[in-house]
């Protein structure tokens, strides 16, 4: 769920070029389940009509200060204290300056001097204006008021000048406010997680596997998203239903599995590899079925799958990366040596030969191992344990 669900947002849009803009944005702010509603500056109605924007929010557009109809369905100082946050985009340096001078000339202006709660500014000009000492001015003044700024972007502008002073991109808007009211343990931060088991092919209708069911991997993804982080699960072939707010990728191979997993990690902070990989493929996948009798079966030569855990702690080293690690024997020892063959963060051992646990159970327990410590979690069922071991990664995490 969006941290933007239910949030009441008043959108204000101030006259510039990027006010068409603002429709796109409103359209993304009510997508993510926010309550919004419009209030224009008459600079914003040369751009954009109210209509457009009452079209798109479904509700009237306030666009004046004191009319005996906008009063008698919310008055202004009703709306300005219904709003969580008010969001000006695109906010012109005029504006920044009534903001800043504490001006009540127009309906906008007087909702941001009435209201005590979040404002943030989506600034939108020339460059030339944005860069002037006066606007830098009025900025610094409305950040010591605790405004808070998004934007502007460099880049070419309607007046053909290159430089800041565009306004941000709608999802960038949205994806900020968004970070603005997350909460959790896990808010803002993105958790990358394997899960299931691989296939290798042999021929076009066998492969090899393991037992794996995924249950473990997609607990910690439910988990990490109730905690508010941002979720990417790459999943081997499983029957679970993806847990709400987790984008999954579906793979297939553990060629497949490293592709996605490095594809999506530059813009990782957590790894997590829960999934059990296969080590080897066959060497060359038959092209027709093989046939008994007919084909040479009394030998398959298998290859080492790339180890995708090791690769990803190689290439991204500012992620906090942690493994698991399946043993029958020996586990915390093995486990250990895992974690600093593989340069893990963490490593999540768990005994796969006790048949309560591991493989395809509804529960398990495990010790957590990190470079100086050792932490057992008893058994308990797999949901119940991610929330654990969530906990845990994010503490680790934030300790840097
Ligand atoms: O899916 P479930 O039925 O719920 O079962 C859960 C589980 C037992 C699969 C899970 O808890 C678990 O232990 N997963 C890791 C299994 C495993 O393959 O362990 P390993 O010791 O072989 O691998 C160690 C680590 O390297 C793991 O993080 C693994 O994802 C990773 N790896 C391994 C091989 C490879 N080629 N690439 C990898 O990234």
């Amino acid at each position: 769920m969006s941290s933007l669900s239910n949030k009441r947002i008043l959108l204000g849009v101030t006259g510039g070029i990027a006010a068409y803009k603002s429709a796109e944005l409103l359209r993304q702010l009510i997508s993510l389940g926010a309550d919004v509603r419009v209030a224009m500056t008459p600079a914003a109605q040369a751009f954009i009509t109210p209509l457009t924007l009452q079209a798109l929010s479904g509700k009237p557009v306030h666009t004046e200060l004191i009319t005996p109809e906008a009063e008698a369905a919310m008055g202004h100082i009703e709306l300005a204290r219904w709003a969580d946050l008010i969001l000006i985009a695109p906010c012109s340096a005029d504006f920044m300056s009534k903001l800043v001078a504490g001006e009540a000339s127009d309906l906008l202006s007087t909702l941001y001097l009435a209201s005590k709660n979040l404002t943030v500014i989506a600034p939108a000009m020339n460059q030339a204006m944005w860069a002037s000492a006066a606007t830098q001015a009025n900025l610094d003044i409305l950040r010591h008021r605790n405004v808070v700024v998004c934007g502007p972007a460099s880049g070419e502008q309607a007046c053909g000048d290159i430089g800041f002073g565009r306004m941000e991109e709608p999802a960038s808007i949205a994806e900020f406010c968004e970070s603005l009211f997350e909460t959790g343990t896990l808010a803002g931060k993105r958790v990358l997680i394997t899960a299931g088991p691989t296939r290798e092919a042999i021929d076009p209708v066998r492969y090899l596997s393991n037992h794996s069911s995924g249950k473990m991997g997609y607990a910690l993804a439910e988990a990490a998203a109730e905690a508010g982080a941002k979720v990417t699960l790459v999943s081997g072939p499983v029957n679970l239903a993806c847990p709400d707010h987790v984008q999954r990728i579906d793979v297939v191979s553990a060629q497949d599995m490293f592709d996605a997993v490095m594809h999506e990690g530059a813009k990782t902070d957590i790894f997590i590899g829960a999934a059990a990989v296969a080590d080897f493929r066959v060497e060359s996948v038959a092209e027709n079925k093989i046939k008994k009798g007919q084909d040479d079966t009394s030998q398959i030569k298998l290859v080492e799958n790339p180890d995708i855990i090791k690769s990803f702690a190689e290439r991204y080293a500012d992620a906090f990366v942690v493994g698991f690690a399946a043993e029958t024997t020996n586990v915390v020892e093995y486990a250990k040596s895992k974690l600093e063959r593989k340069k893990l963060n963490l490593i999540i051992a768990n005994d796969v030969s006790d048949k309560r646990i591991g493989f395809n159970s509804a529960d398990n327990a495990v010790v957590v191992i990190g470079k100086q410590t050792e932490q057992k979690i008893e058994l308990q069922s797999k949901s119940s344990l991610a929330r654990k071991l969530i906990a845990t990664i994010a503490d680790e995490h934030s300790k840097g």
